[in-house]
């Protein structure tokens, strides 16, 4: 949270009431320190709505989230009170997508399962089919939130630009990264899952909030496909007695898409340049525009 004070460097520049933790900032800390701040610096963790910015009052001229996503985010009411949002897009694709490929594998090839296995005494000797996996090789990818506006660009990366029905029923792992949005809540439902292959594999790195999770728990109990790799759910974090932690053919991640440590300095540094470009008057560097 940014006081405007000169122009300087961001601590410089700006009064900084700082939430130093630990975990995310408490409610009522927020809502008892954001009172006649110009800048509000959050995270995903912050549900940022009209009592935050009721209570924020009208000096507040930047919303800045250290996140590509934006759903903790009311985006309607920010714009209505001429409020500027930023967010932190492209910088962490590449941890992300990295992410997510570790996942597939760790749930294709059942890493967790074969460290825990050879931890308790059940490697018991090298066997033909122990442990063994769905390949990833000569497999059909699915991934939900590439949007290739052409389908020759599509075709530049080696993929085929189809329709949903055609994503769910011939895909082998299907990977989600798309933001949560009204038209992408509960995408995957009951319906969707039912559609895909019982060999298939599940990976979302995008938000819990795209899937019916009580519909994929279903599946993945009755074996309707293979296995799902998970690095964001509902809620947040997973309750311990969550269904999805007793399932062997679930990987859970504690979202952890875009945990690089090069990749959270730069999204933090991202988060604080747009605070002060806001402060100054400036064009923000990452302005979400919709
Ligand atoms: C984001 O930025 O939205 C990711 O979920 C966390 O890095």
């Amino acid at each position: 949270m940014c006081d405007k004070k000169n122009d300087k460097h961001l601590t410089d520049f700006c009064e900084v009431t700082l939430w130093t933790g630990p975990g995310p900032v408490p409610r009522d800390e927020l809502l008892g320190n954001v009172e006649n701040k110009h800048g509000l610096f959050c995270m995903l963790t912050d549900r940022i709505d009209s009592e935050v910015l009721d209570k924020a009052g009208k000096k507040l001229k930047i919303v800045a989230t250290m996140s590509v996503g934006y759903d903790h985010i009311d985006v309607n009411e920010i714009k209505k009170r001429k409020i500027k949002i930023a967010y932190t897009p492209d910088i962490l694709t590449d941890a992300t997508a990295e992410l997510a490929v570790a996942l597939l594998l760790t749930t294709s090839r059942r890493l967790l399962e074969a460290t825990g296995a050879a931890k308790i005494g059940e490697w018991k000797s090298w066997s033909p089919f122990w442990m063994c996996g769905p390949g990833l090789q000569n497999s059909i990818v699915g991934i939900v939130g590439v949007w290739p506006s052409e389908k020759a660009e599509a075709k530049e990366i080696g993929a085929e630009k189809v329709c949903f029905d055609e994503l769910l029923t011939s895909s082998d792992f299907i990977s989600v990264s798309c933001s949560l949005t009204p038209d992408t809540k509960e995408l995957f439902n009951a319906a969707a899952f039912n559609k895909m292959k019982p060999t298939s594999i599940f990976i979302n790195t995008s938000r819990g909030g795209v899937v019916d999770q009580n519909a994929l728990i279903e599946v993945l109990e009755n074996g309707k496909i293979w296995g799902a790799g998970l690095d964001v759910m509902t809620p947040e974090p997973l309750p311990l007695d969550s269904p999805l932690l007793k399932l062997k053919n679930c990987v859970i991640l504690p979202h952890i898409g875009s945990a690089c440590i090069e990749t959270r300095k730069d999204m933090a540094m991202l988060c604080a340049k747009n605070i002060v470009a806001a402060l100054k008057g400036e064009p923000l560097p990452t302005e979400l525009v919709l």
